[in-house]
């Protein structure tokens, strides 16, 4: 029998297959501990803390939060459906998740593009999709493992009202109106269940390619270490606080505040020992948003850095190649040729 392409499912793998092996520039090579910086949710002094996170996310583009109502019995369960999701074979994996004609459920390993790319990175994914409407596509969803459907659903609920006062918090801090993101802006979320197996050889191998996401956040929770931040030219190393979400900036958030904050690059390393687990939560617009700089952010001294684009267009640029911050800015920033 050929052998699944799915990295979960392989089994005494010694070591790294060629079509995994990073050229030499992609590699890991340093990194470093540095504190990350933690917002506390259940301050009360509301300006104090749409203080702290606005210069969190100017400094950083990523910040951990705790005392985020969300209950850890909820995140718990959703980490252990999701595990035994990628425990489940390949057959049935892919059986599970081709019922819903939308697509709203997919499986892949690598990227969606799997056929086509020279090289993999070493892990699989689960992509729901909620929009246009969770409860319908819900029922397409996989009913193995049992609680699947239940406890995904469970979660998306609470993510996106999570997400949503995140989102007022960075509007009050950036002098937006306080409902800025809350209609077609974050409409659209779309959640990956991550799983990354032990790697025979993680100096090869990259979990994920260094990117920023196309999101206008990303919320992110992680049960082991492996995910890095650059910063300054500095790879970070993202210690998991228990309990604490990750919040990153994606470039919508970027082009909506003219560049006054940046979405934050990063990627996820591999290890030889314990298989890595991730909920990325990301919140997208709707298709037909526009996108474009606030004119908060606009005066005569700081024109439009960001050109005016439809989501779907911004995002099919920065999906359909990957790019990284250069050849992203070369799709939505005037700074270079279109
Ligand atoms: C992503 C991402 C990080 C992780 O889904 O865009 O960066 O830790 N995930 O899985
Ligand atoms: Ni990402």
């Amino acid at each position: 029998m050929s052998q699944t392409k799915f990295v979960s499912n392989w089994k005494g793998i010694g070591s790294v297959p060629e079509t995994y092996v990073c050229p030499p520039e992609k590699r890991v090579g340093v990194s470093v501990k540095k504190k990350i910086p933690v917002i506390d949710l259940a301050t009360e002094d509301r300006d104090l803390l749409s203080k702290k996170v606005l210069d969190v996310s100017q400094e950083f583009g990523f910040f951990q939060v705790i005392n985020h109502g969300v209950s850890k019995a909820l995140v718990e369960e959703t980490m252990r459906v999701s595990r035994e999701f990628h425990a489940m074979s390949s057959e049935d994996k892919e059986m599970e998740c081709s019922k819903d004609p939308n697509k709203s459920c997919l499986i892949y390993s690598s990227t969606p593009n799997y056929e086509k790319e020279e090289l993999h990175l070493w892990k699989d994914s689960l992509r729901l999709i909620c929009y246009p409407n969770l409860n319908k596509n819900v029922q397409f969803w996989p009913q193995n493992p049992p609680k699947f459907r239940e406890v995904m659903e469970a979660y998306l609920v609470v993510m996106k009202k999570f997400s949503l006062e995140i989102l007022e918090v960075l509007s009050e801090g950036l002098g937006l109106e306080k409902e800025y993101f809350s209609g077609g802006m974050s409409n659209n979320p779309e959640f990956l269940v991550h799983h990354y197996p032990p790697c025979p050889n993680p100096s090869l191998t990259l979990g994920l390619n260094k990117h920023a996401d196309p999101t206008v956040i990303t919320i992110l929770f992680q049960d082991v270490n492996g995910l890095q931040f650059l910063k300054d030219g500095e790879w970070i190393d993202v210690d998991p606080l228990p309990d604490a979400f990750l919040v990153n900036l994606g470039y919508v958030f970027e082009v909506i505040s003219n560049g006054k904050m940046k979405a934050a690059e990063h990627r996820v390393v591999t290890n030889t020992t314990t298989s890595r687990q991730s909920l990325a939560y990301g919140v997208y617009p709707e298709n037909n948003m526009t996108i474009e700089p606030s004119k908060c952010f606009i005066n005569e001294a700081n024109p439009p850095h960001y050109r005016t684009l439809e989501f779907k267009d911004f995002v099919n640029k920065l999906r359909s190649k990957h790019p990284d911050r250069e050849m992203a800015m070369k799709f939505i920033s005037f700074n270079q040729p279109y």
